[in-house]
């Protein structure tokens, strides 16, 4: 039987019609099987340089970067999940790399402070950090004392002097008070103290001057009057009769002392004297009023115009870039169960939380048995404990 679709025939192979490299002719078939062998060996060759071609990144300088070993990509993995921005495909240029290191040299004091970033945690078990508990009673009037308590136009600072006594008791040489009635709560002016002694040794600078202190409620009356008589705006700069941190004693305007005054305070954290609204949150405190944030303070910016908070929380709220409103709002969502933990810059833990008013007499507040801690009022609400955990 002619079977033309037989494999072998004469002698030969004979490969399907189209198979065939010379149809015609039959053509043995150790020939064509080397010429098929010839075009695939071809076509292996051109697949992998297009294939390599693929995997060769071009950089802006035109020089070939290949991201070819593990850890190189592993690398470039890493740099991508860490990442917010986007990542770009190459690596930077010299000129570029060069540029950027210029860049942060440059960077405000401020920005520099950023790469002391306060750690935070806030798991399903973080509350085992605090170890045993137990409970105390705090009576409700408590809420309105403590370093955290919130004195704003919404709400009223119930000190009137109590906790405070003249700076002069305490402070050192590295600054000056307008006269001994300035007040302080004694804890606030050694804190005042480490930061100016710092101050004055890296500065030279001992002109720095506490012009305000502790104010009674008369002493606001008076002020406020005189601005409500002099300014249009006089409720952006001064705090009705009542409302006025400087009631709180954990407050202090600086002031510099120059021979020939301007009208009213000199410093406005310029120069030099930067240093001090740009570090004030090492030494537990921070600037109250910021620009960007009078519709939350109520107030303009005011550099000269420092609060006391302590640590850690000085340090969160400066480089949160919140005010104390947003941050005692913040805390609101915290428990002893599933507190805030902090890791300060120093490697110091703690765990901070919130206690809901819940009877108008007393609150049980849960506190660690076993740890160092400190409750704080809101002024509003309910209490802050602040728990230390590493000792
Ligand atoms: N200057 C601030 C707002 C005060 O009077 O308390
Ligand atoms: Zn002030």
């Amino acid at each position: 039987m002619n079977n033309n679709n037989s494999p072998k025939k004469n002698g030969f192979f004979h490969l399907p019609e189209i198979m065939r490299i010379y149809p015609d002719k039959p053509v043995p078939f150790r020939t064509q099987l080397a010429v098929m062998c010839t075009m695939l060996i071809i076509s292996c060759l051109l697949f992998t340089v297009v294939f390599f071609q693929q995997k060769i990144v071009h950089g802006d300088s035109g020089a070939a970067v290949q991201i070819s070993t593990a850890d190189e990509r592993s690398a470039a993995a890493r740099s991508e999940e860490n990442s917010t921005a986007s990542v770009a495909p190459s690596e930077p240029s010299q000129k570029e790399k060069q540029e950027s290191k210029q860049e942060s040299k440059q960077e405000s004091k401020q920005e520099s402070k950023e790469e002391k970033v306060i750690e935070t945690e806030a798991s399903e078990s973080a509350g085992e950090l605090l170890g045993n508990m137990k409970t105390l009673d705090m009576d409700v009037a408590a809420i309105h004392a403590g370093e955290l308590i919130l004195v704003n136009k919404d709400y009223s600072c119930r000190y009137d002097g109590e906790n405070v006594e003249p700076m002069g008791n305490y402070k050192t040489d590295s600054y000056l008070v307008l006269d001994y009635d300035v007040a302080l709560a004694p804890d606030v002016t050694k804190a005042f103290n480490n930061m100016m002694d710092d101050f004055e040794s890296q500065f030279g600078e001992n002109d720095v001057m506490v012009a305000c202190g502790y104010r009674s409620y008369d002493m606001q009356v008076r002020l406020f009057k005189n601005e409500q008589d002099n300014s249009d705006e006089a409720e952006q700069w001064v705090a009705p009769p009542g409302y006025s941190e400087h009631q709180t004693g954990f407050v202090l305007d600086l002031d510099l002392n120059k021979l020939e005054k301007g009208n009213g305070i000199d410093f406005d954290g310029s120069g030099d004297y930067g240093w001090l609204n740009n570090n004030c949150q090492d030494y537990g405190f921070i600037v109250r009023y910021i620009a960007g944030k009078e519709d939350i303070t109520g107030y303009n910016e005011e550099p000269w115009h420092f609060r006391y908070v302590g640590l850690p929380h000085s340090r969160f709220i400066t480089e949160k870039g919140i005010t104390l409103e947003e941050y005692i709002d913040m805390l609101h969502g915290f428990t002893a169960d599933k507190p805030l933990v902090i890791t300060d810059s120093d490697g110091s833990r703690y765990c901070i939380y919130y206690t809901a008013v819940n009877d108008w007499n007393t609150t049980e507040v849960e506190v660690p048995a076993d740890r160092k801690y400190t409750i704080s009022g809101d002024n509003y609400s309910g209490f802050i404990v602040t728990a230390k955990i590493d000792e």
